[in-house]
């Protein structure tokens, strides 16, 4: 049984705490948050579970194995780097860090310490992601041309983050997930309607070499809560719905032909194609306990998670430089 210590049971650490206190093979037995209400309330869910104001309690407790980090994001370098130092293996919700130093910091400390440390890439573990990799990989779309994404509600407004650092993380982790490869350059457009400092609706453009781009439109000004995502290749077209209870995903045989030869204007028409819908079947397991299940087994035998440090630091890398370019107009930022 590995011991676990959550930091932060806020609105996500509940869900963490559930669980790893569902799983077979960990035991939930300290959880640390500055409220209160939120620690009486954990107690009240699970009595035997031991509450504390002090995160520190967490970290030199020797019989804790496992650190959960589920604060607000200013706050997840202090908690993984003290843990790691202090031999514990480290689970930290997304984004992984405040900067590109934190996290580089932080995959450095895993490494001194030969302890594993996993980011809250959550959808990396649904079954509809994977589907999704599934057919791309596959071929089945072709040449993918482009990537569309949109992360849309009213609020829930942070008060350290603009919505591209609290919404777009999971869209980018899916991004870099189906295609393989990171972005070469990164841009961002934004405004602040609420909070004149922090950027509530805003777009990230990101550049890929063989003319692939992404968009992720994110937005906490929004009358619906839209959560889609749109995969666009040479032969066919896909998308992912997230809202949907079922059918989450369709696959369009739709698409546009060129005619190969013409000798005149006349001649040049395209060719548009309107094939069958198909709805591939999702099973409906819960993703956190997939990503929990994954990163008990990497503890256990000593592998690499799926969504490691270096994969927290890749969406980190694209974060920071889409700050800088909101700061500088959306001009273009290099992420090489
Ligand atoms: N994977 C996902 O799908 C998902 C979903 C939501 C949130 N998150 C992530 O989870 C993290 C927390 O988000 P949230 O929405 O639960 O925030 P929240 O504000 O609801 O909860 C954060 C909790 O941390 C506590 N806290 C703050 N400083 C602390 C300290 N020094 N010591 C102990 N506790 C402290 C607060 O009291 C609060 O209860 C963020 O990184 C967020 O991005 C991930």
């Amino acid at each position: 049984m590995l011991k676990v210590g959550v930091i932060g049971c806020g609105y996500w650490g509940p869900n963490l705490i559930r669980n790893f206190s569902q799983l077979r093979r960990t035991d939930v037995t300290l959880v640390a948050d500055l409220d209160d209400d939120r620690l009486s309330h954990m107690k009240k869910l699970y009595p035997t579970i031991e509450t504390t104001k002090d995160y520190r309690k967490i970290i030199e407790n020797p019989e804790i194995d496992i650190v959960a980090v589920a604060t607000p994001v200013h706050t997840h370098y202090k908690f993984a780097s003290e843990a790691l130092s202090s031999g514990k293996n480290v689970f930290i919700e997304k984004p992984m860090t405040a900067s590109v130093n934190e996290a580089e910091d932080l995959i450095r400390l895993s490494e001194k310490h030969h302890r594993k440390l996993m980011v809250g890439h959550t959808f990396e573990y649904t079954s509809a992601v994977r589907k999704m990799k599934e057919i791309i990989d596959a071929g089945e779309l072709g040449d993918i041309y482009y990537i569309s994404s949109q992360r849309l509600n009213l609020g829930l407004f942070q008060q350290d983050i603009n919505v591209i650092w609290d919404l777009a993380p999971h869209d980018i982790s899916i991004i870099l997930y189906l295609l393989g490869q990171e972005p070469v350059s990164v841009s961002a457009i934004g405004s602040s309607h609420i909070n004149p400092l922090i950027e509530d609706v805003a777009v990230l453009s990101m550049q890929f070499s063989n003319n692939l781009i992404a968009f992720v439109q994110t937005s906490w000004l929004d009358p619906d809560k839209i959560r889609k995502m749109t995969v666009v290749g040479s032969k066919k077209m896909m998308v992912y719905d997230d809202v949907q209870p079922s059918e989450k995903i369709r696959v369009y045989d739709k698409g546009v032909d060129v005619p190969r030869h013409y000798d005149t204007f006349a001649e040049f028409h395209y060719s548009y194609k309107y094939g069958d819908i198909v709805i591939p079947k999702i099973d409906g397991s819960e993703p956190l306990q997939t990503e929990l299940d994954h990163f008990i087994d990497c503890i256990l035998n000593d592998e690499k998670p799926i969504s490691d440090g270096n994969s927290g630091l890749r969406v980190i890398k694209i974060l920071e430089a889409s700050q800088k370019s909101l700061n500088e107009g959306n001009k273009p930022v290099s992420t090489g």
